[in-house]
């Protein structure tokens, strides 16, 4: 997992908790880093899931909360670091159809290392439509909380229906996913 992804966990630590919770957070992981990251180096994917583990054992929320909200903080974080064009795009339906293509094949252009899943958008409406997501880490939530981020940038909000699940066994993720303006 790069750099970019432990920084944007730290910042948001910072805005919704504070410096004495990442530090036990640090202290409580397992970590080959000691736990200073930088931006483009790649880390174990073992060190995001401990940080995360132990971050919502102090918040004594459940994971999938906590991986959520951090999704919906992700976003925020990543269009202000990523490409420009992000900034032109219109609406959520339009960024998902260029995250394969686009966004994510730029972050692997830019860092070689880098892992990112697999995402498709296939709509059924302007409005409507089904996403498919696929990743060895099967952080189905993060990409949750993404989307929520992402709808809540372009002054959306989205509905979504977890039809499947990498966790109960299947081979990808899909949600049925309803956009409406706000
Ligand atoms: C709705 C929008 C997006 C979704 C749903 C999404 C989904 C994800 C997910 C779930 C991951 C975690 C890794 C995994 O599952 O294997 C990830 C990683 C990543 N994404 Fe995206 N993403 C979105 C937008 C963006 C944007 C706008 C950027 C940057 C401009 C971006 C750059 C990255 C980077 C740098 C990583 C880390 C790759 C690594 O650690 O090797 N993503 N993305």
């Amino acid at each position: 997992m790069l750099g970019i992804v432990f920084n944007a966990l730290e910042e948001f630590v910072l805005e919704t908790a504070d410096m004495e919770t990442w530090n036990a957070v640090i202290d409580a992981s397992d970590l080959q880093s000691g736990g200073a990251y930088t931006f483009g180096v790649t880390y174990e994917d073992s060190e995001i899931v401990s940080l995360a583990t132990n971050l919502c054992k102090q918040l004594d929320i459940p994971l999938e909360t906590g991986l959520d909200l951090f999704g919906q903080f992700f976003f925020g974080y990543l269009i202000k670091k990523g490409p420009i064009e992000l900034q032109e795009y219109n609406d959520t339906q339009t960024l998902l159809k260029n995250i394969e293509d686009v966004v994510h094949r730029d972050v692997k252009r830019l860092h070689p290392n880098a892992y990112t899943p697999f995402f498709e958008y296939l709509p059924d409406t302007q409005s409507s439509g089904s996403l498919t997501y696929a990743s060895k880490r099967r952080l189905c939530m993060v990409a949750g909380g993404l989307l929520q981020g992402a709808a809540k940038h372009y002054g959306q909000s989205v509905e979504m229906e977890h039809v499947q699940c990498m966790h109960d066994g299947a081979e990808n993720c899909i949600w049925q996913v309803k956009f409406s303006k706000h």
